[in-house]
């Protein structure tokens, strides 16, 4: 299992994610289990993988570009905003702004991030100490931005790039538990998309594994490896793949 720290902001996540792409295009395993196939199961167990491969590559596609407007967004913020709102986006900064104002920033809509950095506070009726940036910054850094901010202030988001690092081997890149490794388990890996679990439980087996529930060791520990923040943003993520009803807390 792979070891690894995150920090739930900025270019953390990002080289995070990256890393991750990196670990899904590992090579493929050999065509387990041959042996025990007939020659028709082992045709369609390989066109199944190879599927699954072009899926895989698909979403990277997507995860990649977008991670890498992400990661230009980034150090457009790091060069004109960490002054005023934190290193993380949560208002936590050397400098703090008249009346107790909060810096933090808030998940918002892209459209919203997109008019207040173009024209400043007034543009969207909040205090004028947040500056325009319409003239100084170029329209791609505006974009790269918009899509730093949305991935930063938003769990599911944070929680999909910590679950695409860390999960898909096992619960497929949809979570629904079809990775690549799955068919070597048994019980195989949960689909998460069905889960009947809360998310109390959630955060518990992902913390604690699968044996300390009484259910499968296969199931790793990650409350060594994981933050309780981004074990949080896993829970926000998991929730929004669900196709049945919500369990609830
Ligand atoms: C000089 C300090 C300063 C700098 C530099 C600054 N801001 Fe702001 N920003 C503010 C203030 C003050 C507010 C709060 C406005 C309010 O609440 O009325 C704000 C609010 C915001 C908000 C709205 C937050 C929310 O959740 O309501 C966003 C988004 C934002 N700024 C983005 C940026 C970006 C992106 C940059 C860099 C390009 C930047 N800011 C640079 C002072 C600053
Ligand atoms: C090595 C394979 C493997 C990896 C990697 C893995 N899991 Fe699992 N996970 C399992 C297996 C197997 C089960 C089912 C255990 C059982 O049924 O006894 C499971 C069960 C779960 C469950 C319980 C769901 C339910 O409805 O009962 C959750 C939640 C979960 N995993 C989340 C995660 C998250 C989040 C990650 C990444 C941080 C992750 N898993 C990584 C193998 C894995």
């Amino acid at each position: 299992m792979r070891k690894m720290k995150m920090s739930v902001t900025s270019t953390a996540i990002l080289s995070a994610v990256l890393s991750g792409v990196l670990f899904m295009i590992a090579p493929t395993q050999k065509s387990f289990a041959a042996a025990d196939m007939s020659a028709a199961e082992l045709k369609t167990a390989k066109k199944e993988m190879r599927a699954s491969r072009k899926e895989i590559r698909k979403v990277m596609k997507v995860a990649r570009a977008k991670v890498k407007q992400a990661v230009r967004g980034s150090l457009v913020y790091k060069t004109y905003c960490v002054l005023c709102h934190g290193e993380k986006a949560d208002g936590k900064a050397i400098t703090t702004v008249g009346e107790g104002l909060s810096l933090a920033i808030n998940k918002q809509t892209p459209e919203f991030f997109e008019k207040i950095v173009r024209g400043g506070g007034s543009a969207v009726g909040r205090s004028k100490f947040m500056p325009e940036w319409g003239d100084e910054l170029s329209e791609e850094q505006v974009k790269d931005l918009v899509r730093f901010l949305s991935m930063v202030t938003d769990p599911q988001s944070r929680g999909e790039v910590v679950f695409k690092t860390n999960c898909i081997l096992c619960h497929g890149v949809n979570g629904d538990g079809m990775g690549r490794a799955s068919v070597l388990f048994d019980p195989p890996p949960a689909d998460l998309t069905r889960s009947d679990k809360t998310d109390l439980y959630k955060k518990l087996i992902i913390t604690n594994g699968g044996e300390a529930m009484g259910r499968s060791s296969v199931m790793p520990i990650w409350g060594m490896e994981l933050k309780d923040a981004e074990i949080e943003d896993l829970v926000a993520y998991l929730r929004s793949i669900l196709v049945v009803p919500w369990p609830g807390e």
